[in-house]
This record gives C-alpha cells, sequence and structure tokens, in this order.
C-alpha cells in the first residue's frame, strides 16, 4: 500500500517536471535574461527600464514596431538563439499584452528574429520615441478619435 502510494507520487512528480518544462521554456529564459532587468511582472523600474505589461505587444500597431523588438539591445544581445528569442518575445506579448493584440499578432520565428537581429539598434534612445510617437497617432487615429 505504501509502495503504492510513493510510486504515485513519484509519477507525478514527473508529469508536473515534464510539463514544466514543456510549457515553461521561454518563460524561463525570461526569468535568467531579462527579468533582471523587466522584473517578473514586467513592470519595469521608473526612469529606467520601461514597463513591458500591458504595453510591450503595441509595438506591433507600427510596421517598424516588429523590428525594434528583436533588435533592441536586451533582446539581439541576448545569449538566446534566434528560435529562442523568438519564443520569448512571442510568450512575453502574450504574458503582458495587451490582450487584443496578444490575441491576434502574428508570432515571431526563428527566420524573422535572424532577420532583423543584426546590424544591431545604434540610436535606442530616438528610434523608441519615434516609434512611441508613431502608436500613439495610430492608436489615437488620423482625426484625434481615441480607439
Ligand atoms: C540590463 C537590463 C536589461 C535586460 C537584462 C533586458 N532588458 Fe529589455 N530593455 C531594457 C531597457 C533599458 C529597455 C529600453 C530600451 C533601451 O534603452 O534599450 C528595454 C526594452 C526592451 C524592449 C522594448 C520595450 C520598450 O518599451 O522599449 C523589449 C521587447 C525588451 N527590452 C526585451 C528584452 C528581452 C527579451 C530580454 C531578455 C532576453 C531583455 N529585454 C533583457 C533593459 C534590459
Amino acid at each position: 500500500m505504501r509502495r503504492l502510494a510513493l510510486a504515485s507520487l513519484l509519477i507525478a512528480a514527473l508529469l508536473a517536471r515534464a510539463d514544466a518544462a514543456r510549457a515553461g521554456a521561454p518563460q524561463i529564459q525570461y526569468m535568467l535574461h531579462c527579468q533582471g532587468c523587466h522584473l517578473a511582472d514586467g513592470s519595469g523600474s521608473p526612469q529606467a527600464v520601461p514597463a513591458l505589461r500591458d504595453f510591450v505587444g503595441n509595438f506591433l500597431r507600427v510596421p517598424a514596431g516588429r523590428q525594434y523588438l528583436v533588435q533592441v539591445p536586451g533582446s539581439a544581445q541576448s545569449p538566446l538563439s534566434d528560435a529562442e528569442l523568438a519564443e520569448v518575445l512571442n510568450w512575453m506579448i502574450r504574458e503582458f499584452g495587451p490582450a487584443e493584440i496578444a490575441a491576434t499578432f502574428e508570432p515571431f520565428g526563428a527566420d524573422e528574429v535572424a532577420r532583423y537581429r543584426d546590424p544591431p539598434l545604434t540610436d535606442v534612445e530616438s528610434v523608441r520615441r519615434e516609434l512611441l510617437l508613431a502608436i500613439d497617432r495610430e492608436r489615437t487615429g488620423a482625426h484625434g478619435e481615441r480607439r
């Protein structure tokens, strides 16, 4: 009886571990390589690291934003392979939203990441500023109506 209980505990533990490894790979990469600055909940820190939560997906509203998500130094210069980076970015967008983008976006693939990753972004700040203005125009609409 006790043996049976032990065996089923062991099996349950093994199954849980296999599940975590399958479902959690990009999240684990995020924890290892990104969370130090971006924090577990994607909130970042004021003045230093922008919040990903409820925002990062907005870059997909403008064409150059897709490329930016790959080229930003935290992504491009990470030790992740192209396929791993694609998965982490897809995970980030699903995890941090905004929800309407997470529900419909076209996921990144390794080929696309490889295409954008090189050369590095030289003036991150001004590229980011331009993108934020473009996103704002896109969300506000041409006639100044809030969507
Ligand atoms: C050393 C701190 C640091 C680490 C580690 C880091 N980032 Fe970042 N990240 C930043 C900063 C700061 C910005 C703002 C743009 C800039 O100045 O590079 C940023 C911006 C971003 C953006 C664009 C969001 C925006 O609002 O501009 C994405 C996407 C991103 N990082 C992804 C990642 C990924 C993926 C990883 C891990 C593989 C990662 N970052 C690791 C500091 C970091």
